[in-house]
């Protein structure tokens, strides 16, 4: 490479990364709301590149041009700030990492970077991938992780199948996650990094995470956590020791349900064993830059941009969801055809207390509302119904209001049965260690007024008094297979 040639790129790009460190750094100390709002889309940028855009734009262009050669080479050897192609980097993806980076690490002196993905699973796979990769000094070491067993069923897979099954990294299931003595007990010198989903889809654990982080960092490995459910408005592990987040992005973060989309969130020098420098130095950086653009699992621009819209209101949304979960949980833990509620936020939760000292509203005690700081526990709840399968269908098939989804996080209130759906796949066997029966319903209470979803509940229950007839849909439907169904 022709040294003098392009030095003049890294000296504008040392100067060009200088100041949107700096920009960055003074959007870190503004409130939660604020870096949601705006996230790392300045005026400067919208006004000399954007034509004065205020909102960030969709570069739907697949790939950078370069002014000659000597720019092309320093790009393409990353000497310089560039996205180059959009499998592997794009202004819009930059503008959705950079929020993500800063709300996961709100109220932190972390300084973290984000790599965007194209769902949750491709975030997963992203952050674990490269903690499984075989040792050159012992190529014939065995290689196990240390994972919560109460995990989204696609998890489940990806863990049990491509993981243990094909590529022999033992999965060591934690059952109890709360007890710390499980986690222990399941670590040796092979293990590459723990995993835990907090709380859990559909069935709520939640573990101890400062000291399960600090377990993981007695043995030089990461603790990589999936936060989907909580999202950063609720609870954010880096500031208690994780060393990476995970978020599927299509759930809490993308409420309007635009698209699928995923994150991973790490900060700069993690302190762990592994001898690998790059990856250490600046995980998400590391990723996006090498595995991910090898194998191709980052996002799309137009699903980047369709998610910031969605995250500039994310704490309000999940506010108000949350107390209409509390709303709901409460009624129905008092109905009398409900077996069980679990709800993190219920004082009768056998996690409650410890879910309480993790799970608080962002920013609540400067909310002009609240002037302290509140817990909020979520929109997902699960709820197990009186009697056999069929009751359970029969209360589920009811629902006029909420929608039947294997979706979470949604604007609109939507309900599934995982054991015959996002939990299906992995077996009974698994269920039941999962804590997963064939009699429960996972409902995610969406921004609706809670009267209505109250409403819906209530009528739907009513199916198992007999006090009404079961279908009560309208005569018409767009689609050949549910008309089909509405006639039987
Ligand atoms: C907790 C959790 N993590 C990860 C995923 C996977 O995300 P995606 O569907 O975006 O791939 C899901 C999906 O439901 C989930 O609920």
């Amino acid at each position: 490479m022709n040294q003098s040639g392009i030095q003049h790129y890294l000296d504008a790009a040392k100067q060009s990364a200088n100041w949107h460190s700096q920009y960055k750094k003074d959007m870190k100390k503004c409130r939660f709301d604020t870096i949601a709002v705006h996230g790392i889309y300045s005026m400067q940028e919208a006004l000399d590149f954007n034509q004065g855009s205020i909102i960030e734009p969709i570069y739907m262009a697949s790939s950078q041009a370069y002014r000659d050669s000597d720019e092309m080479e320093a790009a393409l050897s990353y000497q310089i700030p560039t996205w180059c192609y959009s499998r592997i980097g794009n202004p819009s993806m930059y503008y959705l990492e950079g929020v993500l980076a800063l709300l996961e690490t709100y109220g932190t002196d972390l300084d973290a970077n984000c790599c965007a993905t194209s769902s949750g699973m491709a975030a997963i796979f992203s952050a674990c991938e490269p903690f499984l990769s075989v040792d050159p000094r012992r190529p014939d070491a065995p290689m196990n992780f240390v994972a919560t067993c109460q995990v989204y069923g696609g998890t489940f897979q990806q863990f049990a199948i491509r993981k243990h099954m094909e590529k022999g990294a033992e999965w060591r299931k934690v059952i109890h996650s709360a007890d710390l003595s499980e986690w222990e007990k399941l670590i040796d010198e092979n293990t590459r990094f723990l995993y835990g989903e907090m709380p859990s889809n559909p069935s709520q654990a939640f573990f101890d995470l400062e000291n399960v982080a600090k377990l993981a960092h007695k043995h030089g490995i990461p603790l990589i956590i999936d936060n989907t459910v909580g999202s950063p408005a609720l609870l954010r592990p880096l500031a208690w020791g994780a060393d990476i987040v995970i978020q599927s992005v299509t759930k809490s973060l993308t409420t309007s349900g635009f698209g699928i989309a995923g994150a991973v969130i790490a900060p700069k020098n993690l302190d762990l064993k592994i001898e690998n420098e790059a990856l250490k130095a600046d995980f998400a950086t590391y990723i996006k830059a090498l595995p991910n653009r090898d194998n191709g699992p980052n996002i799309s621009p137009m699903n980047a941009i369709l998610t910031l819209n969605d995250i500039r209101t994310l704490r309000s949304k999940m506010d108000l969801m949350s107390r209409n979960t509390m709303k709901v949980a409460e009624y129905l833990e008092n109905h009398k055809n409900i077996e069980q509620v679990d709800y993190l936020g219920l004082k009768s939760h056998p996690l409650h207390q410890l879910a309480k000292k993790y799970m608080v509203l962002v920013d609540s005690e400067y909310d002009d509302l609240y002037h302290k700081k509140v817990n909020r526990y979520g929109h997902l709840m699960s709820f197990r119904v009186k009697g056999d399968r069929q009751n359970t269908r029969d209360v589920f098939d009811a629902f006029q209001r909420i929608w039947r989804a294997t979706d979470l996080g949604r604007i609109k209130s939507v309900a599934t049965i995982p054991a015959i759906s996002t939990h299906q796949q992995q077996g009974e066997e698994a269920r039941n260690m999962a804590d997963i029966p064939p009699n429960l319903i996972r409902l995610c209470v969406g921004a609706e007024h809670a009267d209505d979803i109250l409403k819906d509940l209530d009528q739907a229950l009513a199916v198992l008094d007999g006090k009404k007839v079961k279908c009560s849909s309208p005569g018409f439907s767009a689609g050949g297979a549910s008309s089909a169904r509405l006639r039987r």
